[in-house]
């Protein structure tokens, strides 16, 4: 009887251990995966979730940062590494009309930090455990770098793909990072309107623990297992999940096309509508003439 009492409590004890071993999630990875989006994407995006949103588009529209993640080969994360080591904003004061610029917050009608406090609780966190991104100030910064050096707005215009509605292919997009960075990239859309087209979103570019670019490729992506994420093209793999079967837009503007389409359609349905409401009411008065 005392044995099994002790056994219980033997048990219950390894319980505890277990769950708060739990708790205390692995926050070593491998490599970063640095996600700059595009503006203009982002805020179609933002203004389709209703109808009181609103975007901050950096002035000389360029690309932003979305976030600095470091990641464990073969899974997402890992994220939320240290709960009581909150965003601090003075921290950041020396470097913060620069994150404006290359971070910017696009969601405008969201505070102004919010965007960089969820990120840094996210993912900055877990960044920490590297020296050269131990604190706060050098996670942000560290960002803001390479935002100014692998510009990828830059980098597409030189190979003349610009923002100006076009549509390009897969191929063209990675071609352009690969051959000016010399490293795969992962090339992210978003699906969005009536009908449906493929914005291009997101270009990620993996670096390792010195810093360093390297190739974003299939076996450090859990995700891109996937069919749909990965595309064996002529010229090797392209990491994506963008659809084939669309060309990629690139708008420098939120395109207004659609509404005015269906603008004009309405009006011409009330000038017709009209029209035949006094053809109608002609008719009504002949009728009534002739009777
Ligand atoms: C977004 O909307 C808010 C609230 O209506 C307004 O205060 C703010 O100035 C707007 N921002 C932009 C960039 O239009
Ligand atoms: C978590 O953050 C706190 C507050 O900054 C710090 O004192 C602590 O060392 C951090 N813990 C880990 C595991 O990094
Ligand atoms: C935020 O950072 C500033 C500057 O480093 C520091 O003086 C202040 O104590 C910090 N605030 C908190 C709440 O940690
Ligand atoms: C990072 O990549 C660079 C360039 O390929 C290489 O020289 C360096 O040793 C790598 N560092 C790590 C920690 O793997």
């Amino acid at each position: 009887m005392r044995w099994n009492f002790a056994y219980l409590i033997l048990v219950i004890c390894l319980e505890a251990r277990c769950a708060i071993a739990a708790f205390d999630q692995d926050t070593s990875w491998d490599y970063i995966l640095y996600v700059q989006h595009w503006p203009i994407t982002v805020c179609m995006q933002w203004m389709e979730k209703s109808a009181n949103n609103n975007c901050t588009i950096p002035v000389n529209y360029q690309w932003t940062v979305h976030g600095s993640w470091p990641t464990k080969i073969g899974t997402d994360g890992p994220q939320y590494c240290n709960s009581t080591w909150n965003f601090n904003r003075t921290v950041i004061e020396p470097i913060e009309s620069e994150l404006e610029q290359y971070w910017t917050n696009i969601e405008a009608n969201t505070e102004l930090e919010s965007f960089w406090e969820h990120e840094w609780k996210k993912h900055g966190t877990c960044a920490v455990n590297l020296k050269t991104l131990n604190n706060e100030f050098n996670y942000f910064n560290e960002a803001i770098t390479w935002a100014k050096y692998y510009s990828i707005g830059d980098i597409l215009a030189m190979h003349e793909i610009h923002p100006d509605g076009s549509a390009y292919s897969i191929q063209q997009i990675h071609d352009a990072i690969k051959s000016t960075l010399g490293v795969n990239p992962v090339i992210e859309c978003v699906v969005h309107g009536k009908p449906k087209m493929s914005l291009l979103s997101e270009i990620r570019l993996c670096f390792n623990k010195s810093l360093s670019l390297i190739d974003c490729d299939i076996d450090k992506m859990h995700y891109l297992f996937l069919d749909e994420y990965l595309y064996d093209l002529e010229d090797g793999q392209i990491l994506t999940d963008c659809s084939l079967k669309r060309p990629i837009m690139y708008f420098g503007e939120i395109p207004h096309f659609k509404r005015n389409i269906r603008d004009e359609e309405l009006e011409e349905q009330q000038k017709y509508l009209s029209q035949m409401g006094q053809l109608y009411q002609f008719l009504q008065f002949l009728i009534w003439l002739t009777l």
